[in-house]
């Protein structure tokens, strides 16, 4: 054991000012566990300090004293990357002090925001300044940039704009030991030598510490069109999401699954979700396109490609939104699915991708494996089917065990990643690893990247302070 606890408390205090260091159990508690209460944790201390400076001192106290460091955002995350272990060791670093805008420069379409700001505020920030900032997921308005940084968070319009990594110009990243990685650049082309900052997207805090980012900001968005169209199996909504692209000249932004039974699940736990079609269908996709140009006839080209999809058998039924509020309406259908899975009990998560061409083979085998071997459980699969992504959800049937439905997870993860790698996808595609994953990159990655990601972790980590144990067990 390193420094005592009340020295390091003093230190700390020294450093930060005694009203940025938490040690009673009541104000550390929410730093402890994760949202889901899946994972748990003790720790020395919660630290929030108030600027990056704060934050190198931090570092520079920890890596001399071989003190593990948690960085924490939002805590919206689902692999435990925020929760510290339960040695009690370790000091959370909380960035949600670090909650400035720094600039936003509408002519270079770009924004610097500091980690701990909210998704939302970031959102906010480019529409005040007439720019679209495209990264949305369901928790914008709790989760903070810094994490999705950290975990390069996906969400609903990567189809269009990129995973977070692919909207980052720059970074700011205290280092181990307390050196400033200034790197909060605003150019869109420099190719010199290694690109050092995607590193730190994706890492989940286990190279450093990143406490800024400048962003690269697109035209605001001035119409949409939005539907939900029915349909009888997931092959046909790669085929509509292929029609689509070819006629609306790439205006998709959007194109999510929902199973029947997610209709069914935010139907009942949800206020205010209804099924907008009069009849139940097995799949449904809601689709969005979206434009910059004033008076673009999306809902015309929607209209169309859907006729289109009717006639010839690819799409059942839809329908087209006419207001901002039926829009939203169908937006709350799709991201309060995660929330009423929480309702209907346990449920067991898998965040997967393939190539899109490969989802309807693939769920027809997971769907019929999970139908045979877990018949206390009922497949929610829904998510971002235009980037291969579904959340490949199993959750708990009303009445059952919910410790013994829980007691078969690495049992079923197994197999559904097992049958993942068959079809050449991946185990994470926009979670991250955190420490419930640990074991499957140890399981899916080859040789030759665990043994370049170690490398990279001994190289930026010596001492192995950053996050100790989440992404690579201690190398
Ligand atoms: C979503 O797309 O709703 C989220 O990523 C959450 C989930 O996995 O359920
Ligand atoms: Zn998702």
């Amino acid at each position: 054991m390193t420094l005592e606890a009340s020295a390091l408390q003093g230190r700390l205090c020294a450093l930060l000012g005694a009203d940025s260091v938490l040690t009673e159990p009541g104000d550390c508690a929410p730093f402890l566990v994760d949202h889901l209460g899946r994972c748990r944790g003790r720790a020395r201390a919660v630290v929030q300090p108030r600027s990056t400076a704060q934050v190198a001192q931090v570092l520079e106290l920890c890596d001399a004293e071989r003190i593990g460091v948690v960085p924490h955002g939002g805590n919206t995350s689902y692999c435990g990357g925020p929760i510290p272990d339960d040695s009690g060791n370790q000091l959370v670093l909380s960035l949600r002090r670090l909650n400035r805008i720094r600039s936003v420069d509408p002519d270079n379409y770009s924004l610097i925001a500091e980690a701990g700001c909210l998704l939302a505020q970031v959102q906010a920030a480019a529409e005040a300044a007439e720019r679209f900032f495209p990264l949305s997921i369901g928790s914008q308005g709790s989760c903070q940039i810094g994490g999705n940084l950290s975990t390069n968070a996906g969400g609903v319009n990567v189809l269009r704009y990129g995973m977070t990594r692919d909207l980052v110009l720059g970074l700011e990243v205290v280092l181990p030991g307390g050196r400033v990685l200034d790197g909060l650049t605003t150019l869109r082309k420099d190719n010199t030598g290694y690109d050092i900052k995607s590193l730190f997207l994706g890492a989940e805090g286990t190279l450093g510490v990143i406490t800024a980012a400048s962003f690269r900001l697109f035209p605001q968005i001035r119409v949409r069109a939005t539907a939900l169209a029915a349909i009888g199996e997931v092959r046909a909504a790669v085929r509509l999401l292929a029609q689509l692209r070819a006629a609306s000249g790439e205006r998709v932004s959007s194109f999510e699954l929902i199973p029947r039974v997610g209709i069914e699940l935010t139907s009942r736990h949800i206020p205010g979700v209804s099924d907008p079609l009069a009849t139940a269908h097995p799949w449904y996709v809601l689709c969005e396109l979206s434009s910059s140009r004033p008076g673009e006839p999306l809902d015309e080209v929607l209209e169309e490609a859907l006729a289109a999809a009717l006639a010839d058998g690819v799409v059942l039924d839809a329908v087209v939104v006419r207001s901002e509020r039926e829009r939203a309406a169908l937006w709350k259908l799709r991201e309060t699915i995660p929330e009423a899975q929480r309702h209907e009990g346990a449920s067991l998560k898998h965040d997967i991708s393939l190539p899109v061409a490969s989802l309807p083979d693939f769920v027809a085998r997971a769907a019929a494996w999970v139908a045979t071997h877990v018949p206390e459980g009922r497949l929610v699969a829904y998510g971002h089917v235009g980037d291969g992504n579904l959340h490949f959800n199993i959750s708990q049937l009303p009445g059952t065990d919910r410790e013994r439905f829980l007691a078969r997870a690495a049992e079923i993860r197994r197999a559904i990643h097992d049958l993942v790698r068959e079809f050449a996808g991946s185990f994470s595609a926009e979670h991250g690893v955190g420490r419930l994953k640990v074991g499957e990159l140890e399981r899916y990655a080859s040789p030759v990247e665990l043994e370049l990601m170690r490398a990279v972790k001994r190289g930026f980590d010596p001492h192995g302070i950053m996050n100790p144990g989440k992404v690579l067990r201690e190398p």
